[in-house]
Parts: structure tokens; sequence; C-alpha cells
């Protein structure tokens, strides 16, 4: 009783070392904040020291590191340090270490709190057990109970083999809640090593996938099972490297070259989100006039329709300071998706790309904006379309591969959309793909169009051939092509143009290029008021 009694600094801690007499004391440190501090600074240092030697060799962060470039400096908060497996199998408790190879807490990105894991390689791999993935589906619970972004850093060897099914069922919470979060808050993941098996499945149901040039891997089976079961020969990088998934796969949605420029490009993308399904995206303040010209708009107006050109160019000069982030740069190019913002407002834009397949519809290009329209509905971002389509990519290809199908949900999804839908149609907006890029009777809620809008069924070379096929068959040959010239012009005067359609209500305004800026800022501010955030049924962001 008497040692509780005592002063937690022992007398022999207190010496006289200042001057003037004045007694100064040196504090002993207690034994067990010394254990403690030996304990958390083991744990923090991660895996071996040759472990993490070989991580740096490979040019990649730690796992702390990785939180630091992300978050505000000094905003981390971690918990479960030391959290350790209690598996003891196959020789695996030699090699425990605290924390169970994972980094999970709170931090700050721009002042704004999202919830962090981080996967350390150099312990175990990175490799999940049931002490990880308990960490994984505590931070989500917590995550989605207090309505904040979720940010999963992969580096890992796929499920824990030492621990057999628990480890499997790890993954099964995960993939549990990653669904159960979906279209209430963002979820994001960062590849920045292998993802492999099953593992890859988590970030595939989470909303955005960053991948890193040279580090990055996701695979079902990697490639000596590639061989084994198929007898093809793939290197990691063909088979699942950041190319692939970004251009052929649809996998990723953002490549980095470096991990610095990866949390650089994931910043920019969390100023564009709001916090949960209960939150307006945030606004910013811009210098940028509302009635800014955009000469480019005139200029499509003199533009042979069939000659091609980057949309890309058009959202530059429509958004505010022309910076525009696009999402999936590398898939299905002939639609071009991503954020911008009109006069502060965040908005989604979805845009034909004539540069592509001349800016047709194809299944990727379906897949793509459909899933990207649900998120924007999902979190009260309004959507701008712009339209230049010709059409539907023709093929037995297409055909075969379920462009009906897929298709379909590009429908689908606007008209389930109630954020506001503004629309411009730039050229042409020909048939099926004129209703499905978001068309008035499919819900856009303001229709505008250039003077040089070509609206119709299909465009007037198929026309003419169809409505025409016997006066053209019973034509000399020599007549054939300016009788078919002359068809189409005609054709041409009737439909390709905007007016036909606006005398039917199916546009609501034919506007002068020139103030193009302003009329979308005017319709997205008028439509602000049409749904507050969280009011809207949630439908979660089905991987399409
Ligand atoms: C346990 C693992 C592991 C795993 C790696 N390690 N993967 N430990 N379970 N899944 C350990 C290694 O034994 C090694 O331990 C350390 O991590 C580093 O691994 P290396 O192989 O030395 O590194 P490297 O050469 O860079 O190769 C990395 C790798 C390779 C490509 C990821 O380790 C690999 O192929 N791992 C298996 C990948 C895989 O098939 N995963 C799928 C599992 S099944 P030491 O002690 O030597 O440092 C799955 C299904 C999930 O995930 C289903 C969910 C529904």
């Amino acid at each position: 009783m008497a040692d509780l009694m005592q002063n937690p600094i022992s007398d022999q801690a207190a010496q006289t070392a200042g001057t003037k007499g004045h007694p100064k004391r040196v504090r002993i440190v207690p034994e067990s904040l010394k254990k403690f501090r030996d304990i958390t600074s083991q744990a923090e240092a991660g895996g071996p020291p040759e472990k993490v030697e070989a991580q740096k060799k490979r040019g990649k962060l730690t796992a702390r590191e990785r939180i630091g470039y992300l978050v505000d400096e000094g905003t981390f908060q971690e918990f479960g340090l030391l959290v350790e497996s209690r598996c003891t199998d196959f020789g695996i408790k030699e090699k425990h270490i605290k924390g169970d190879g994972i980094v999970t807490g709170f931090g700050r990105v721009n002042g704004r709190p999202v919830a962090i894991f981080s996967q350390d390689f150099t312990q175990l791999g990175g490799s999940l057990g049931l002490a990880q993935a308990k960490k994984i589906a505590n931070l989500m619970d917590m995550a989605l109970e207090s309505r904040m972004p979720v940010i999963g850093i992969l580096d890992s060897g796929g499920a824990r083999i030492q621990e057999g099914v628990d480890s499997l069922d790890g993954y099964g919470e995960i993939f549990y809640r990653n669904t159960k979060s979906s279209g209430i808050i963002p979820q994001i993941s960062v590849i920045v090593g292998p993802c492999a098996g099953g593992a890859v499945y988590s970030p595939a149901l989470t909303d955005f996938v960053f991948m890193v040039k040279g580090i990055s891997h996701m695979f079902v089976t990697g490639p000596e099972v590639v061989k084994a079961a198929t007898g093809e020969e793939v290197d990691f990088d063909t088979l699942g490297g950041s190319m692939t998934h970004a251009s052929k796969s649809g996998v990723c949605h953002f490549v980095a070259n470096s991990e610095p420029d990866c949390f650089r490009q994931l910043k920019e993308l969390l100023s564009f989100l709001p916090q949960s399904r209960y939150e307006a995206p945030p606004e910013h303040s811009t210098k940028d006039p509302a009635d800014r010209k955009i000469p480019l708009l005139e200029d499509l107006c003199g533009m042979d329709p069939r000659k091609s050109y980057r949309v890309h160019h058009i959202i530059w000069w429509l958004s505010d300071d022309h910076a525009f982030l696009e999402v999936h740069h590398d898939f299905a190019k002939n639609i071009v998706v991503g954020f911008m913002r009109l006069g502060g407002q965040v908005v989604g834009v979805i845009a034909n790309n004539p540069a592509h397949m001349a800016g047709a519809l194809d299944i990727n290009a379906s897949d793509k904006a459909a899933r990207f329209i649900r998120f924007l509905n999902n979190y009260n971002i309004p959507i701008l379309t712009l339209v230049d389509v010709p059409g539907y990519w023709p093929g037995v290809a297409q055909e075969h591969g379920g462009i009906i199908r897929h298709g379909a949900k590009l429908l689908y999804a606007y008209s389930e959309a109630t954020v506001p839908k503004v629309t411009l149609v730039l050229r042409k907006a020909y048939g099926g793909a004129y209703i499905a890029m978001s068309s008035k009777f499919l819900r856009g809620d303001l229709n505008f169009s250039l003077p040089s809008a070509e609206i119709a069924v299909m465009g007037p070379r198929g026309a003419v051939e169809i409505l025409f096929s016997r006066q053209i068959k019973e034509a000399k040959e020599e007549d054939k092509e300016a009788l078919r010239a002359k068809l189409a012009k005609e054709y041409s005067d009737k439909f390709a143009s905007p007016y036909q359609t606006a005398s039917t209500g199916s546009l609501d305004e034919v506007i002068e290029p020139a103030t193009a800026r302003a009329r979308l800022i005017g319709a997205f501010r008028f439509l602000s008021g049409k749904r507050r955030p969280g009011e809207h049924e949630r439908t979660g962001n089905i991987p399409l």
C-alpha cells in the first residue's frame, strides 16, 4: 500500500541539476511505459529488416509510408497494432508479428476523414488470415457507421495458406461488407503489389481500383497455374499488370507511374466525392467565369460530320479551370467518363468520343458508362451527357458477345438515375444510341443541342439505302452515286438537324454554342434542389 501511495516519480529521480539551487526533476521512464514503447516500436517497424529492404529494392513503399503519402500530416490514428494471429500450424508461430500483416486506422485527406487499411507485404507476405480479416472488417463497420470512405491498400499473397478455411472465411466477411457498404460509402482499392486468387474480388466489388505500373498485379490464377491448365505461357505483367487491367479487362480505373503519383491521383479523386450517400459532393469556389465562351463549339458546327475529334477537348473547355479527372482512361475509349466542376459544383460527365470507333456504343462502353452512372447516382453527383454517337457498333462479335444485354445496362442506369441530368447533343445522335444517351424520354431533365446536331433514326447514307433501294437498283450504274448523294441530302435537310426534334419537345432548347458553359451551369443550378442527399433509393454499385 505504501508503494502505491508513493509518487510515481521515484525519489532517486528527483535530482538537483538546475541553477540557482532550483531542483530539476529527471524523469525515469516507468517499466510499464518502457515495455509499451518497445512493443509498439517493434510492431511499427513491420517485418524483418531484410524483408523491408527487399520491399524497397523492388521500388515499393512500406505499408506505413503509403499511409503517410495519403493522409494529412499527423492525422493518422492507428488501431489494432497489437493484434496477432492465433494460428500455430506449419511453423507459423515463429513468424508471428504484431499487427498481423496489416495497418488499420483513420486519417484525414484534405481535412476530411477516411478509413484506411494497408497490407504489409514484409509480414508473412501480407497474407490474409483470420486476425487480419477481423481488423479489416472492424474498420469497414466503423467507416459505414460513421459514414466515411474506405481506402484499401493491397499488397498481399492472398489467403494465408497456413490458416486454411479461416482465411477463406475472412475474405467472405470482407466481400459481404464490400457489398453492404456499396452505394453508401465510397470504397477505393489501391493495388501496390500482388493481389492474387479470390483476393481480387474485394477490389472488384469496390468503386474504383488504382494500379501502379510495374509493381501491381491482379489475377485469379498466376502464370504457372495458367500454363499447367491451358498450356499458355504468359508473364505476370501481360497476365495481370496495370495496363492489362486498365485497357483490356477494365478492372482498373486509374494507372499511376509511381506510388506517390498514385496517392496524388487518389487525393484528387476524393476531392470530387462526398463522404457518403447522405452528403452532397464538396463545392469549390472558382474564378472561372460562368459565361466564358468556347470557340471550339462554334468550330464544331462548321466541321465535316464525318471528321473525328477527341471529346476531351470539349470537356476541357467546358469545365471550371479546365480541370477534368478522367476515369477509365484506357478502357473503352469510345466513351469518356470522369469528374469535372461546373460553376463550382461537381458533375460527372459521360461523353461519346468520335476519335475512337467514331464514338459508337459497344459492349465495353455500355458497361463502363452504366457503372459510372450508378456511382454518380448513389453519391448525389449530377450527370452531364455529351452526345455525338452514330449508333451501336455493328458486328457478329458484338451480337454474340451480348451487346443487347450490355447495352440494356446503359438504358437501365440512365432511367434509374434520379440525380439532375443535363444532356448536350454536339453532333450525331442516331437510333437506339440517341435514346440511350440520356434522351428526354429516358428522363433527361434538360436536353440541349448545338445547331450542328443531327438527330434521326439512322444516318443519311444508311437511310437512303433502305428507303430508296428500288430506285437505286433501277438507276443506271453511272447515275447511282449521284442519286444516293441527292437523296442523302434531302434526308439530311429534313432530319440531320435538331429542329425536327426540338419541334416535338424531345429537345428543350437548341443553344448558341458560345453560351454552352453558361447554359449548363445555369441548368445544374436550377436543378440542384431536385433531390436531397440520402433520400434516394439505395441501389448499390454492382460490378457490371
Ligand atoms: C502464406 C504467403 C502467401 C500466402 C506469400 N506468402 N503468399 N504466406 N500464404 N498466400 C509468404 C511467402 O511464404 C514468403 O514467406 C513471403 O510471403 C513472401 O513471399 P515470396 O513468395 O517470397 O515473395 P515473392 O517472390 O515476391 O512472390 C509473391 C507472390 C508469391 C507472387 C505473391 O508469394 C505467391 O505466388 N504467393 C501465393 C499467391 C497465391 O496463389 N495466392 C492465392 C492464395 S488462394 P517468407 O516466410 O519466406 O518470407 C487465395 C484464395 C482466396 O487467395 C479466396 C478468397 C475467396
